[in-house]
């Protein structure tokens, strides 16, 4: 497993127009705002100056970092560089949206040591874009991925949608036929949550749109990993396939409760055992002054994460450094040995693991474990 040090997420808040299932902290800000938003972010990042901070990995996220001039990622990644210490073999993703994506951004975002793209395709099938409010086509989404190739990226993600207004089992694998053929190195496919509040779920509610019911989106999900792992992408986490060796450090890192610093609106960090959570508030944003507002976590809730974050992937959860926070196995003795029995888990000295056919029914065992 590989065991990942420090990180680093940059929030990129800005997209051209928000997509109908979407409600993460973004939005389509005029320039003005824009202009402030990438000093400050600047000066956050010069803040919390560290070089002791040793970095494996660092993610630009959003929002579309995609959508804004390559010069303001060139900024965030050369202010990291002159204020952490980043590893030479360092993973630097950035999340782009298939239509904002142009060569020359591409090669900016070479230049400046990005050496992972991240695709929202969501899915190939044209109305089936239309119906969830994206900006791009099947044709823009294949053209992104040649054309992050064709600039040298060999570590590419693109991200799936399972849930879609009039998604079946058929467009979903031809999808991924597709795609696969394509080049990507990893697959992330989420399950469509039906947020409160956004366009998609109000069609929904007005019955002016329908989506797969449960059922068909666990049976669509199922036959997906069955099909990814013939084609050797094999499911290192339950929304997350890859081929072997292109695992994304940053979301391993997350999940082993690395020390991470997150800058931006709406980011989080975790530093010594404590977490920060910065505003989700733009004007706040634009006028803090760095006095965050610290939250210790205790052992207790500690375990909690560790226990959720850890059974959600392949590697599973590590049973010393759940042991050194004061985990008590003796009370749950008896539950572990029954789920083990009964093959919902396995279990060796160093971890305990799900059993890759009972992903499903990870938050039933999470809550027995806890
Ligand atoms: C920040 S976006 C990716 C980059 C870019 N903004 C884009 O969409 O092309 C991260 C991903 O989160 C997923 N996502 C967003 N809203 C979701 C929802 N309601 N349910 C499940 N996944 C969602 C989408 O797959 C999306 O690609
Ligand atoms: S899915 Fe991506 S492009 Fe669409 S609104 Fe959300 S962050 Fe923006």
């Amino acid at each position: 497993m590989t065991m990942i040090n420090k990180m680093i997420y940059v929030h990129i808040p800005f997209c051209d127009s928000k997509c109908y299932y979407c409600n993460f902290c973004s939005a389509n800000y005029p320039q003005e705002i824009r202009t402030k938003y990438f000093e400050k972010l600047l000066e956050e990042i010069k803040f919390n100056s560290n070089k002791n901070f040793e970095v494996s990995s660092i993610y630009i996220g959003g929002g579309t970092p995609s959508s804004v001039d390559e010069k303001y990622i060139q900024k965030i990644l050369l202010a990291i560089k002159e204020n952490y210490i980043i590893k030479s073999d360092a993973e630097i993703s950035i999340e782009c949206n298939p239509c904002s994506i142009t060569e020359q951004k591409l090669f900016a975002y070479k230049s400046c040591g990005v050496n992972r793209i991240s695709f929202g395709v969501q899915t190939l099938n044209n109305k089936q874009l239309k119906q969830i409010g994206r900006r791009h086509n099947k044709k823009q989404a294949k053209n992104a991925i040649k054309l992050a190739k064709m600039c040298g990226f060999s570590n590419i993600n693109a991200d799936f949608l399972i849930g879609i207004p009039n998604q079946s089992y058929f467009s979903l694998k031809s999808n991924l036929s597709q795609i696969i053929k394509l080049g990507v190195t990893h697959i992330s496919a989420y399950m469509l949550i039906n947020e409160s509040g956004t366009k998609l779920t109000k069609l929904i509610e007005d019955k002016k749109v329908k989506v797969p019911t449960e059922d068909k989106c666990v049976y669509m999900y199922n036959k997906m990993v069955g099909y990814l792992k013939k084609k050797n992408y094999h499911r290192y986490e339950i929304s997350n396939f890859s081929l072997q060796g292109f695992e994304c450090k940053h979301n391993q890192g997350y999940w082993q409760m690395t020390e991470y610093y997150g800058f931006g609106l709406a980011a989080h960090s975790f530093v010594c055992g404590a977490r920060y959570s910065n505003t989700s508030v733009m004007d706040e944003y634009l006028n803090f002054d760095f006095n965050y507002q610290k939250e210790n976590l205790s052992n207790e809730e500690i375990i909690e994460e560790l226990i959720m974050l850890g059974l959600r992937t392949q590697n599973g959860v590590n049973k010393h450094t759940l042991k050194n926070y004061g985990y008590n196995y003796d009370d749950k003795k008896e539950i572990i040995d029954n789920l083990r029995d009964n093959h919902f888990i396995t279990e060796d000295e160093d971890y305990i693991r799900v059993c890759e056919d009972k992903f499903g029914v990870t938050n039933q065992i999470i809550l027995k474990l806890l």
